[in-house]
């Protein structure tokens, strides 16, 4: 097992190994103060995990409930949301308790927004299922709902007290979910390190996961830990995010989150290559890199239709949007483009 220490606004511990879903209960209890827990899943992940989560949690003495919703994006709403409160008011959960948020960054992004606005904020424990939240979205406190005009339009950083990923658990997943995870994984070797983007490249999919996991969540903890609030660098680990949700949103969401992110930072990496930032081998790299793990690395959408939908994006302030954009493997920068260019910037990359 390898322990990730996160030091932002609150202390936590993010544990990674195999088995650490029964074993649950006992890292909670070792929190102290919680009586009662609400387990937040989907349907998909609750049938595969729920009951030995839960037993784990009833041998540690929790008094527990769970809350299950329809598994996907489709699900991270408000009437979603409200029926989770209302469902919390009616245990009822108190100031001490927690909600324990068991599935990917969907599951992950609600349960967290619940958990920081339910009685003004109760504890919160991440049991990531997916690859993409046990590396991005278990880890960090960036929590979230969609609103009918945006993805993640409201939201709260608020940090969790523990985070447990258990490898086992990511066994289960459909290949095209795994491949999805592999795009954020990824994203930490295209912005801050050349030997994963190696080490990765020769494995494809079958590398070591305790150590690609724990080695994303060190580049993520050592971010947050700077900017916490995403005031400055955080922004970084945007790249590929600010297309990549224009993307998705045109597709209706029938193109998953790692899926766009990936043909993201093609895209950003080409619109980089355009302005002269980086070469053409650190396109083909990123290209390389993509393919080797069955990832897009374009979008059939014009520049027009991919403009209005990223200006959408909450990241843009005013006239101005900020692009991350690679200029070699290893070394990204954000660039402030004017969002009067950045339909030409797009037709660039596409
Ligand atoms: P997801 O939670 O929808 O999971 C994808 C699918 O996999 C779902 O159908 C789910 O039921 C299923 N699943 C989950 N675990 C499984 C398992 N172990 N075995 C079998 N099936 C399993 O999607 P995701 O890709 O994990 O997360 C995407 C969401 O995360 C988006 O909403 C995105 O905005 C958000 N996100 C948030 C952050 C953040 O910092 N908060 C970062 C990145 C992404
Ligand atoms: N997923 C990007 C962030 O947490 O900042």
């Amino acid at each position: 097992m390898k322990t990730v220490q996160v030091s932002a606004s609150k202390t936590y511990a993010v544990k990674i190994g195999a088995g650490l879903l029964p074993q649950c209960g006992e890292e909670i209890a070792a929190l102290g103060g919680t009586k009662r827990v609400c387990i937040v899943s989907d349907n998909t992940v609750w049938p595969l995990y729920g009951e030995k989560v839960q037993a784990s949690l009833e041998k540690a003495g929790f008094l527990v409930d769970s809350f299950v919703f329809t598994a996907g994006e489709s699900s991270k709403n408000g009437s979603v949301y409200l029926a989770l409160l209302s469902r919390l008011a009616q245990i009822p959960l108190t100031r001490t308790d927690t909600v324990v948020a068991l599935g990917g960054g969907v599951v992950g992004d609600l349960a967290g927004f619940t958990a920081a606005t339910y009685l003004r904020g109760v504890r919160f424990v991440q049991l990531p299922t997916t690859l993409l939240a046990a590396v991005d979205s278990s880890v960090g406190g960036k929590t979230a709902i969609d609103l009918p005009e945006g993805k993640n339009l409201a939201g709260a950083f608020y940090q969790p007290e523990l985070v447990l990923c258990d490898c086992y658990a990511l066994q289960t997943l459909p290949s095209e979910i795994f491949w999805a995870g592999c795009a954020e994984v990824i994203k930490y070797a295209v912005l801050f390190d050349p030997a994963l983007f190696d080490y990765l490249l020769e494995t494809g999919t079958d590398f070591d996961l305790e150590y690609v996991i724990a080695k994303c969540v060190q580049w993520k903890q050592d971010i947050v830990a700077a900017d916490e609030f995403e005031k400055g660098q955080r922004k970084l680990l945007n790249l590929g995010h600010t297309f990549g949700h224009g993307i998705e949103a045109c597709s209706n969401f029938e193109i998953s989150h790692g899926e766009a992110v990936a043909a993201g930072m093609a895209i950003a990496a080409r619109v980089s290559a355009s302005m002269e930032l980086c070469d053409s081998a650190v396109v083909e790299r990123i290209e390389e890199i993509l393919k080797r793990f069955s990832l897009p690395v374009s979008a059939d959408l014009s520049a027009k239709a991919l403009c209005k939908a990223a200006l959408q994006d909450k990241k843009r302030a005013g006239d101005c949007i900020h692009l991350i954009l690679p200029k070699a493997i290893g070394d990204c920068r954000m660039v402030e483009a004017q969002v009067a260019d950045l339909e030409k910037l797009i037709a660039a990359g596409l």
